[in-house]
């Protein structure tokens, strides 16, 4: 197979006439090294998935571990950060990224974790109001979780579960069908939980107008973040969001696994009346050590903490945090729009004379960085063939979509010219 350049004539000067113009922040990155293709590194498109390691991380989790080695315990109240407190240093950062006050606000645990935490206090089933609606294609974890919360209330999930689909031929939720399910059926509603951005889609939910008919219809509104944060501007608590989570590995560059950022409105903060599952952490800091036998949540996300937190893994989504401060969510977005526009344009070429299709909505307002394509053959393979022959990472989801996002962080417009300059090479012409 051919790496020739496929498209279009002077496309891949364009690339770099671009790039040269509307430069983002890679240099604050490791890009990985191709393992194919004529170029030294990575074209990675799957920061949807996982994003690139900043390179201030490995110094900043060094000077933990050094503090570890250097204090031993002491280290909870001494050194340079100490760790008792260690969660507050990424509350601002974490707050001004989702739109939300510092008190709405905790980075803990892992997202699933988060949410069933979360659904402890917010789902709350009573008589005919029980149900839980997802959208269909939810990331599985989220229709696990529901499923099992309906459960762990004596209910059966098949009935209690609502799976929001698509109208047919159709390949995204549209919110006027989202209001209308909520207008007819939103007495019997106890919870809406859905992805602000889809995982496979790539669309961006109404999250302002969802909450608003949710919260209308008298059901909580809780929305799972992962592909939103970091990806497009939030305003949670303006939007009057009941609460949200979200994992810092993916557009939040924090590490595999890292830990996860949880919000709760203040309407809900210091709510006695609202169940959690509590531990030390759950209990105000000023009287922890006091070792009292009833717990004194503060009026604050911090009350749904439940364990002391994992420091080395809480540098890294620290260190991520200080880049969106001070690149700023609103020029990542513009950039984001451009970029994934661009890749739009290029892939416009090469879908119409191949059998592949985009399926993220068209309009820039209703998705984030990522295009989906439906490729009409098997997309781990693609996949597979797109890293090995040309260095080009995107990510496949069984059985047919690839995925791609252009990072407005690291990626480049020749990163985006790759993907279409392979697409084209790997993928036959059919007219
Ligand atoms: C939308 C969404 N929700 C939930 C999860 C599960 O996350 P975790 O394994 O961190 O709980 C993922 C993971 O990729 C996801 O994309």
């Amino acid at each position: 197979m051919s790496t020739d350049p496929q498209v279009s004539g002077d496309g891949e000067a364009e690339a770099r006439r671009l790039d040269a113009a509307d430069p983002g922040h890679r240099e604050l990155f490791h890009v990985p090294p191709a393992t194919g293709g004529r170029y030294a590194e990575t074209a990675y498109l799957a920061g949807n998935s996982l994003g690139l390691q900043p390179r201030a991380t490995r110094a900043d989790l060094l000077a933990d571990l050094d503090a570890w080695a250097t204090l031993g315990v002491e280290g909870h109240l001494e050194g340079t950060r100490p760790w008792l407190p260690y969660h507050e240093y990424l509350t601002g950062a974490a707050a001004r990224l989702v739109g939300a006050l510092p008190e709405e606000t905790v980075v803990m645990n892992s997202l699933t974790v988060d949410l069933h935490l979360l659904m402890v206090s917010f789902y709350r089933p009573g008589g005919a109001r029980h149900r839980i609606v997802i959208e269909d294609s939810a990331f599985p974890s989220d229709g696990y979780a529901v499923r099992s919360q309906a459960r762990f209330h004596g209910l059966d999930p098949d009935e209690a579960v609502v799976r929001l689909r698509p109208r047919d031929g159709e390949d995204t939720l549209r919110t006027e069908d989202v209001l209308a399910y909520l207008e007819r059926e939103g007495d019997r509603v106890a919870l809406v939980l859905l992805g602000g951005v889809n995982y496979l889609t790539g669309e961006l939910m109404d999250i302002p107008a969802i909450t608003r008919a949710g919260r209308a219809a008298g059901a909580v509104v809780g929305w799972d973040l992962a592909h939103a944060a970091g990806n497009v501007p939030l305003a949670l608590h303006d939007w009057d969001v009941d609460f949200a989570a979200w994992c810092s590995y993916k557009y939040l560059n924090a590490g595999p696994g890292a830990l996860a950022g949880v919000f709760v409105h203040r309407r809900h903060v210091g709510d006695p009346s609202l169940q959690r599952f509590e531990g030390w952490w759950s209990t105000d800091a000023a009287t922890r050590f006091a070792m009292a036998p009833v717990s004194r949540p503060p009026a604050s996300a911090d009350a749904w903490q439940v364990s002391n937190p994992p420091i080395l893994a809480m540098g890294p989504v620290r260190t991520s945090l200080e880049i969106f401060d001070r690149a700023g969510m609103t020029a990542l977005r513009a950039r984001s729009m451009r970029l994934t526009g661009y890749l739009e344009r290029l892939l416009g070429d090469v879908t119409a004379t191949r059998p592949l299709t985009v399926i993220t909505p068209r309009d820039p307002e209703r998705r984030g960085a990522q295009l989906s394509l439906r490729v009409g053959l098997d997309a781990g393979e693609l996949a597979k063939r797109l890293r090995h022959e040309y260095g080009v990472i995107a990510d496949a989801r069984e059985p047919d979509v690839l995925r791609a996002a252009p990072v407005p962080l690291y990626s480049t417009y020749h990163d985006c010219w790759r993907l279409a300059d392979a697409l084209a090479g790997l993928v036959e012409e059919t007219r």
